[in-house]
């Protein structure tokens, strides 16, 4: 069973129909990145599978637990990260994350424990002391997902948590979604930029306009979206041999051959890459290098959408 199922969801705002129809399954342990442009439909998504949005169709599970019918029991198992951090004026960062300790009902006895592990989690220690309202947007972004950690979710939704922060306050956001994935956690994550997720997530779905028009494993998807993939390989031995083997892949669609250097377009399943360097060790091929320059998820991400903003 999927740990977080959606069934048929829509959403209409009167006339406007801002999420169409869809089903999406996230298996525990993904990190699955939702992406797509400004007004794709992200945040409702988000929304509804956070107990805030009533849906117009559709419903959906977390843990097994119905989100409609469940709210409460739902909020326990999730960590939901909105795309706006809430101004607590004259709070002090382990104030703000206790407040949110005692609002999940964590006893006193245990809060400064679970203060101190976040703390250490999201390396705000310098700033414990220091004013909510006086922390960077970095600083502000770790501290909301302090917040959505304190009550130990089992899946995290985190609405475009890297937004807005600078290259290396992205790499520290990145590297903490696979750590916190190592620790056991689900993670749903928005973005309407790719790249910022691309090589932390191992499932995606491109949304756009109320439309999901993909989701799956990466590797899927690239192979499904995208065209050929580009080989570069350089031997020691007889470029002959070499040649004739890579002839009998019917997915490599080209071959140059420049000396001891070719250039091979591949048109198949990425999985069967393995496979030719494997044929041409076991053909006697020595092979000095062999590259593949998979297709990027931003091209796919750029041949799915209609790139009209909303
Ligand atoms: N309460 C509302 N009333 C009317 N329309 C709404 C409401 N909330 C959202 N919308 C519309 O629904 C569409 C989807 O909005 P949503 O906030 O889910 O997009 P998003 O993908 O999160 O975008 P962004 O990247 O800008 O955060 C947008 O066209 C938005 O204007
Ligand atoms: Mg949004």
């Amino acid at each position: 069973m999927a740990i977080v199922e959606i069934r048929n969801f829509s959403k209409r705002y009167g006339d406007f129909e801002a999420v169409r129809d869809f089903n999406l399954d996230i298996e525990e342990g993904d990190i699955f990145g939702f992406i797509g442009p400004n007004g794709a439909g992200k945040t409702t998504t988000i929304r509804f599978l956070s107990t805030l949005l009533e849906p117009t169709t559709g419903e959906a599970r977390i843990c097994g637990l119905d989100v409609l019918k469940q709210p409460l029991a739902v909020r326990k198992v999730i960590g939901y990260m909105p795309d706006m951090f809430g101004v607590y004026e004259g709070m002090r960062v382990w104030e703000y994350i206790d407040f949110f300790a005692a609002v999940y009902g964590i006893p006193k006895a245990d809060r400064k424990k679970i203060i101190d592990d976040v703390i250490q989690l999201l390396d705000l220690d310098k700033k414990r002391d220091t004013f909510v309202e006086g922390l960077s947007r970095g600083m502000q972004q770790r501290l909301c997902l302090a917040k959505t950690l304190v009550h130990d979710p089992k899946v995290l939704i985190l609405d475009e948590p890297a937004s807005g922060l600078d290259p290396r306050a992205r790499v520290f956001i990145k590297e903490l979604l696979k750590a916190l994935r190592d620790m056991g956690k689900t993670i749903f994550i928005s973005s309407h930029i790719l790249s910022e997720l691309a090589d932390c997530c191992n499932k995606v779905g491109i949304i756009e306009r109320g439309e999901l028009l993909a989701a799956g494993g990466v590797r899927d998807i690239l192979s499904q979206f995208s065209e050929s993939v580009r080989i570069e390989i350089e031997i020691l031995s007889d470029p002959g041999v070499c040649e004739n083997i890579l002839h009998t892949f019917p997915e490599i669609t080209s071959v140059e051959v420049f000396g001891k250097m070719f250039k091979v377009e591949f048109n198949g399943e990425l999985t069967s890459i393995p496979d030719i360097h494997k044929k041409l060790n076991e053909g006697g091929v020595e092979v000095l290098w062999f590259k593949d320059t998979p297709p990027d998820l931003e091209d796919v991400f750029m041949r799915v959408t209609k790139g009209e903003v909303a």
